[in-house]
């Protein structure tokens, strides 16, 4: 029996989850077709009923969908209740598990491909969306020593410093990075397509020569942040690897075999240069 898994979410055209679950089906040699299920709102209880069916393995979520697709779900993990977002769901026999991969997917990424322990370390988180709120819970988990949020809107950083607990704390102002082990930018400046594609989401001048910079915006791979902290001689780490680490543990409980990340790597990249180029 062919089986089926898919991405749901409002639009999923651009999503690069087809690609580099297909190829980690292919490689592993399993019959499975994973498929971009573009919902509106108004379908999503129908959608998420027919993950039930046998043939179903389950689904990633995306945007806007991770919050309202928790009630329809029969049961939800740990992570994914305190984030209030749910990026996976697992059909076994005809219930629904809902799962958040996208924080531990940022932490597997900090250590698989920066080698960076985040335990014991000092980060600056900037933004206070789901994206921000997925990470900071995640390096918590972690045992970050320091969570500092700044964001544009003050408001919203002190409520997800709050909902978080110590030692995440909101900080009204930018304060200078020498402090810091490692910058994280969960903002969409930078972002092609977002609102502010040429920006920075801070300035660098104050770090020190240890800061670990880190984007979670993958499209463009190189980022205005990346290329700046890249000229500055600091160490970078891009979007795509939490991309992925997400995906590859979705993968994983989808089918209980370890994911094939470098195949995963490998058709993401392929992917986002063709349309690099195809958009020059
Ligand atoms: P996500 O769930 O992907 O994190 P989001 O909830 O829309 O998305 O959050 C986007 C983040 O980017 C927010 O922190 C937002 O700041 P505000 O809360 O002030 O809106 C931040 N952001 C978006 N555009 C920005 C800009 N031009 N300058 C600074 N921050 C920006």
């Amino acid at each position: 029996m062919t089986r089926r898994a898919g991405i749901i979410g409002y639009p999923v055209g651009h999503s690069l989850s087809p690609v580099f679950q297909q190829a980690a089906f292919a490689h592993s040699g399993l019959d499975v077709v994973y498929e971009r299920w573009e919902t509106p709102l108004p379908d999503l209880p129908a959608r998420v009923a027919a993950l039930r069916a046998p043939d179903v393995l389950g689904a990633n979520v995306t945007v806007p969908h991770k919050e309202h697709v928790i009630p329809l779900l029969d049961e939800v993990g740990g992570l994914a209740a305190r984030a209030g977002a749910v990026n996976t769901i697992v059909n076994r026999d005809g219930r629904l598990f809902g799962f958040n991969t996208d924080g531990p997917g940022f932490v597997a990424a900090l250590r698989q491909e920066a080698f960076f322990e985040p335990g014991g370390r000092a980060f600056l988180l900037l933004g206070a969306g789901g994206a921000a709120r997925g990470i900071a819970l995640a390096l918590l988990e972690a045992r970050a020593a320091a969570v500092d949020i700044w964001n544009r809107t003050p408001e919203r950083a002190a409520v997800l410093a709050r909902d978080l607990g110590a030692p995440a704390r909101a900080l009204a102002d930018l304060p200078p990075l020498a402090g810091y082990d490692c910058l994280v930018n969960c903002t969409t400046v930078g972002m092609k397509g977002g609102p502010d594609p040429e920006g920075l989401p801070c300035p660098l001048d104050s770090a020190g020569s240890g800061l670990l910079v880190v984007d979670i915006v993958y499209a463009p791979r190189v980022t205005p942040l990346l290329r700046a902290a890249a000229a500055r001689g600091l160490r970078t780490l891009g979007g795509l690897p939490m991309l992925i680490y997400q995906g590859a543990l979705a993968f994983e409980l989808w089918t209980g075999l370890p994911a094939p990340v470098d195949v995963m790597v490998r058709a993401a990249e392929n992917e986002l240069a063709r349309r690099e180029g195809a958009a020059r």
